[in-house]
C-alpha cells in the first residue's frame, strides 16, 4: 500500500487557506488572548489538585445515566450530564471524575493505542503524550500534583505535518504510521505502542479500517478516531461525499469492531472549524446529528460496548464558533483546554468500559 503522505494539490491549498485566514483573523487572534490567559491560569498554577476517585466511586458512575454501560458515555439527552463551562474552563458534571494525568497514564498504558485522524487527531495524539510522559507531576499520596504548562501541552503538536517530516517512525508498516512512539513502563511493565496513522477524510478512514481491521485488531487495545473537517471545508478533496456518507464509515466500524469487543474504538464526534462559513457549518451539523442518530439506532450487540461515541461537539456547544471558541493554533483546530476535555471525556469512557481504572 502506498502511504507516503507529501501534500497533494488540495492539502496545499488547505494550508494556503489556513494560512491566509490566519492572517486575516489576526484581529480575531488578539481578541483571543484574554481567554488564551484564562487557560494559562488554569495550566500554570496548582492545577489539578483532586483525590484519585476510587472503583466504587467510578463503579457509581457507570450507573450515572440509570444504564449501565451505553454506547454514549457522555452527554446523553440529559443536560445535567454534561460537562459545564465557566469562563473558559470546562467541569464534570457530578459522579464523573476529573482524571489525573496519573490516572491516565494508567489506563493509557494497559495496551497498544492507535489514534487514527486528520490533525486534530494528531494534536489530540502529541497533548495527551505530553501529558503521560510529563515529569512536571507528582503524586502525594491521594493527592496528585501537576505543573504542566501550555507550552508543554503544547509542544510538538504539529510534528510531520504537511508532509515534513522530522520524526521518522521506524515502525512505520504494516499500519501506515506517521508517528509511532512508546508510553508505559518499562521497569514494571511492558512498552506500549502509541501511534497515529495520518487519515484526513472519511472515506480514507473507511478504506485504512476495511483493509487493515485485522491487524488493527491483533495490535491495539484502544484506537481513537478524529476525523471530519475535512469533509466539509475540503470535500472535494475528499470525493465530495453525501453527508450520510459518515453512516458508512460507521457501518465498517460496527461490522469490523463490535464482534470483537476487546477492542475499544472511540469515536470523537468532531467540532467544526472556526472559521466555516453558514453553509459549511450547516454541514458540519448534519454530519454530527447524523452520527448521533446512527448511534441511537445502533444499540450494541450484547456484552458489546466497545464501539462509542465521544460527543465532544455537544460538550463544546458555544465553544465552537465565534469569539467564544476555544482556539487552536489555525481555525481548523482547538486550543489545549478543549483537547483536554477530549482527552478526559475519553479516559472516562475507557475507563467506564474497563469497570474502573
Ligand atoms: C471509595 O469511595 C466511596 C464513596 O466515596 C467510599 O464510601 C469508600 O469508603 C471508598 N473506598 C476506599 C477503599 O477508599
Ligand atoms: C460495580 O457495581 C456492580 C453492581 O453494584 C458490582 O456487581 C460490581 O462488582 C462493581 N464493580 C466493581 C469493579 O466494583
Ligand atoms: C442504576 O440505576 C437504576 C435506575 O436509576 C437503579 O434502579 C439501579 O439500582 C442502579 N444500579 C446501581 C448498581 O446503582
Ligand atoms: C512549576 O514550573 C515552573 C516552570 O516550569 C517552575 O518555575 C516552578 O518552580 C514550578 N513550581 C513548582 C511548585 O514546582
Ligand atoms: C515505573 O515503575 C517504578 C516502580 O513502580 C517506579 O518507581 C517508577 O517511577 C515508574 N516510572 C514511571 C516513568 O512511571
Ligand atoms: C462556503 O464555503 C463553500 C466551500 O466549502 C463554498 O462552496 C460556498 O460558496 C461558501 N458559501 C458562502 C456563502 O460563502
Ligand atoms: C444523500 O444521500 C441520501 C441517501 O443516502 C439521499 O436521500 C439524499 O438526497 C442525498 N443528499 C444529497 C444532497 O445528495
Amino acid at each position: 500500500m502506498e502511504s507516503t503522505k507529501f501534500p497533494t494539490l488540495g492539502r496545499r491549498l488547505f494550508f494556503r487557506g489556513t494560512i491566509a485566514g490566519l492572517f486575516l483573523s489576526l484581529a480575531f487572534l488578539r481578541l483571543m488572548h484574554s481567554s488564551y490567559s484564562n487557560t494559562r491560569m488554569f495550566t500554570i498554577p496548582n492545577i489539578i489538585i483532586s483525590k484519585i476517585p476510587n472503583r466504587t466511586e467510578l463503579n457509581h458512575t457507570n450507573n450515572v445515566s440509570g444504564k449501565t454501560k451505553s454506547r454514549y458515555y457522555l452527554p446523553t439527552s440529559d443536560s445535567s450530564l454534561s460537562y459545564s463551562w465557566v469562563d473558559n474552563q470546562w467541569q464534570p458534571p457530578p459522579g464523573v471524575p476529573l482524571y489525573t494525568i496519573q490516572e491516565m497514564r494508567r489506563i493509557f498504558t494497559q495496551g497498544n493505542v492507535l489514534w487514527i485522524g486528520d490533525s486534530t487527531a494528531r494534536q489530540d495524539y502529541v497533548t495527551l503524550y505530553n501529558m503521560i510522559t510529563s515529569s512536571s507531576s507528582t503524586n502525594d499520596g491521594d493527592h496528585y500534583y501537576s505543573n504542566l504548562t501550555v507550552a508543554q501541552l503544547n509542544e510538538g503538536i504539529n510534528v510531520n505535518k504537511g508532509g515534513k517530516i522530522t520524526e521518522i517512525c521506524d515502525r512505520r508498516y504494516p499500519f501506515d504510521l506517521l508517528l509511532c512512539r512508546n508510553i508505559g513502563n518499562a521497569t514494571v511493565d511492558k512498552i506500549v505502542h502509541y501511534d497515529y496513522t495520518e487519515q484526513i477524510c472519511f472515506r480514507e478512514v473507511f478504506n485504512y479500517i476495511n483493509t487493515n481491521w485485522r491487524l488493527l485488531m491483533a495490535r491495539y487495545s484502544t484506537i481513537l478516531v478524529s476525523v471530519g473537517i475535512w469533509d466539509v471545508i475540503r470535500f472535494q478533496y475528499c470525493g465530495s461525499q453525501n453527508a450520510t456518507y459518515v453512516r458508512d464509515v460507521l457501518n465498517v466500524i460496527d461490522e469490523k469492531f463490535s464482534a470483537n469487543g476487546h477492542v475499544q474504538l472511540l469515536w470523537k464526534v468532531h467540532c467544526g472549524a472556526g472559521n466555516e462559513n453558514a453553509s459549511e457549518m450547516d454541514r458540519t451539523g448534519l454530519i454530527q446529528q447524523l452520527t448521533r442518530d446512527w448511534f441511537a439506532t445502533h444499540p450494541p450487540p450484547k456484552h458489546s460496548y466497545n464501539v462509542v461515541m465521544i460527543d465532544l461537539a455537544k460538550e463544546m456547544e458555544g465553544r465552537t464558533y465565534g469569539e467564544a471558541r476555544i482556539a487552536g493554533d489555525i481555525p481548523p483546530h482547538l486550543g489545549p483546554t478543549a483537547r483536554m476535555l477530549f482527552l478526559q471525556m475519553a479516559t472516562h469512557a475507557i475507563a467506564q468500559q474497563r469497570g474502573g481504572p
